[in-house]
């Protein structure tokens, strides 16, 4: 199940990636918003952040207008790994190297094609399992 989320910065670029999600046959949940109106990127990238620690979804998705504040908040839930992605490069490496949990995009930075490709490259490409990945990740969650 893949968790789904944005602001209103977002919202457009969401509907086509919950397009792609659709004629893949991926499951997922949108945990909003719903619209252009103006809301604050802290309350969805929560909701999507505590789904995907919590167990609930196996990865998340959150698009704001940059991608950074809402990955900045994601970031801020124990377990968590949000990686902000504008190329393939670093969604395929994100996944590899930090086994990122969650991809943030920004719907004012990248366009709809490029956007799909970046999704399609995270949800596909499996950590690597190397021990000095796994090491890295374990230091990370130390507190
Ligand atoms: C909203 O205008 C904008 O600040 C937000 O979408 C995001 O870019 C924040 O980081």
């Amino acid at each position: 199940m893949i968790a789904i989320g944005c602001d209103h910065g977002g919202y457009e670029l969401k509907l086509e990636i919950i397009k792609y999600l659709e004629e893949k046959g991926y499951a997922y949940e949108d945990f909003g918003c719903y619209s252009t109106a103006s809301v604050d990127y802290p309350e969805y990238g929560k909701k999507v952040a505590h789904a995907v620690a919590d167990g609930v979804c196996d990865k998340g998705i959150l698009i704001c207008g940059t991608g950074i504040g809402i990955s900045i908040t994601a970031n801020k839930v124990k377990g968590i790994r949000a990686a902000l992605c504008t190329d393939c490069f670093c969604a395929e490496a994100t996944r590899q190297h930090n086994d990122a949990n969650v991809l943030c995009l920004g719907g004012r930075v990248v366009g709809p094609g490029l956007a799909v490709k970046i999704v399609d490259t995270f949800l596909n490409t499996p950590f690597s399992n190397e021990a000095r990945h796994v090491k890295r990740i374990a230091q990370i969650e130390a507190e």
